[in-house]
Order: structure tokens, then C-alpha cells, then sequence
């Protein structure tokens, strides 16, 4: 495995992303991104050999969604026809659980602030069909089989945490809302978490929280993609 940071690459000296693709992709097998901007990633998979894995952007975060699925599935069961609750930022992670939503054939209760909202031209789905909107995040999470959260402040918004942190105190998960939730509900955080702002100790160190389970995960679907990338299939 290689790992190279913009400073390691040529990139750090201003090297076009479409030229960077071509020579990476020529000396390895498939290649992981963290980015900022999507089109950062698209445009370097339009240029790449080898598959492209987005390991993480502003918009999506497939590969956290996968193990969230996976964990939802190895605790509970099909995701199909179930409800899952977000409350907070309209980010890559809500973002991603829409996507998931409309390809599994379950809903999203999404509960964000006000300006914070999912942008479903950004989300890149079809229809609003698999999604309700909530004003309030305890209506979110009503009968929802899972609730989910995310840090108020995403990596490459730094600049706007004390804003947020304002705009956000009311979408704290805390023990009313996973009273409200279905009783078997379970309780996901992609980490890192902070305790007292997105969620509160009671709920991700609860009985109900499956965070531990998601972070191992993350190791095994990946290993499952890249498997999937290389051979075509999953071995056997
Ligand atoms: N929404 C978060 C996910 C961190 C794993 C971020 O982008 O920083």
C-alpha cells in the first residue's frame, strides 16, 4: 500500500489531477481518494486505469455507508422497508444514506438546521420518494428503526464551528430521542464523536449503540470492495 498526501505527490506542485491519474493509476491496482470536492475525484477516475474508491468528500461517503448497511444488517437484519433517522448536517453522510435509500428501498427520517439543509441535486437521487423532512428531530426519530448522526462540523468546514455550534445545540441525540425510536432501535455515529454536542454519553456508550461494530466494519467492507474491484466478484 502506498499512501501519498498532496505534499507527497506531485499535486503539491501543481501537477493537473487529470495528469496525477494517469501516472498513479499506471503503477497500482486501484486507488482510494479522501478530497474535498467531489469533481476533485471525478475527475481523476474519468483519467485513472484502475478502479477509484471515494474514500471520502464534502458530498458523499460511500465507503461509511457500507459498513453503517452492513452493521444495520448484522444486527437487525434487511435494511429494506426500514427507517433511519438523521438528525443533523445535511452533509456527505446524509447525503450518501439518500443514495442508499433509494437503491435498498428504505426511508430517511432527515432532520437538519435550518441552512443546513440535503440538497437533493447535490445528493444525486431521483425522486424525494424515499426521504420526509422534519423540522423538529425528535419527530425524526419517531418509530425509526436506527438514528444516525454526524459531527456538526465536517472536515474542511472548521471555519464555520462556532456558527454551527450555535445553529446546531437542539440536534443532539440524546436518550428522549432513542425512547421514541422503535424499541430495538439502534444507534450509529461514523466518528469521531463528541460527546455533549451531536450526541449525548448516554446514547453512543448505550446499549442501543452500535458505533464499535460500525468502526470494525469500515476494515471488512472495504477489504469486501476491494476484492469486488479486483476479481470481478466477491471470493467464496
Ligand atoms: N461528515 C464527516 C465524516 C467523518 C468520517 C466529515 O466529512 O468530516
Amino acid at each position: 500500500m502506498v499512501h501519498l498526501t498532496t505534499g507527497d505527490s506531485q499535486l503539491g506542485r501543481a501537477e493537473p489531477i487529470e495528469d496525477s491519474a494517469k501516472v498513479i493509476s499506471r503503477m497500482v491496482d486501484l486507488v482510494m481518494i479522501r478530497t474535498f470536492g467531489q469533481d476533485k475525484i471525478e475527475r481523476f477516475a474519468e483519467h485513472s486505469r484502475v478502479p477509484v474508491i471515494n474514500g471520502l468528500t464534502n458530498e458523499f461517503h460511500p465507503c461509511q455507508i457500507l459498513a453503517d448497511i452492513f452493521t444495520y444488517i448484522e444486527h437487525r437484519g434487511s435494511i429494506k422497508g426500514r427507517v433511519v433517522a438523521w438528525v443533523g448536517d445535511g452533509n456527505n453522510m446524509a447525503n450518501t444514506w439518500l443514495q442508499a435509500a433509494e437503491l435498498l428501498g428504505f426511508t430517511v427520517h432527515l432532520s437538519t438546521p435550518s441552512g443546513y439543509e440535503v440538497d437533493q441535486a447535490i445528493a444525486g437521487i431521483r425522486s424525494s420518494d424515499s426521504y420526509k423532512v422534519f423540522k423538529d428531530p425528535m419527530e425524526a426519530c419517531r418509530g425509526a428503526d436506527l438514528v444516525t448522526t454526524d459531527v456538526w462540523t465536517s472536515m474542511g468546514f472548521e471555519a464555520e464551528n462556532e456558527e454551527r455550534r450555535k445553529a446546531f445545540a437542539d440536534w443532539c441525540v440524546d436518550t428522549d430521542m432513542m425512547r421514541i425510536a422503535k424499541p430495538d432501535a439502534l444507534f450509529m455515529h461514523c466518528l469521531p464523536a463528541h460527546r455533549g454536542e451531536e450526541v449525548e454519553a448516554d446514547v453512543i456508550d448505550g446499549p442501543q449503540s452500535v458505533v464499535w461494530d460500525e468502526a470494525e466494519n469500515r476494515m471488512h467492507v472495504q477489504k469486501a470492495l476491494m476484492e469486488f474491484l479486483l476479481l470481478g466478484r466477491v471470493k467464496d
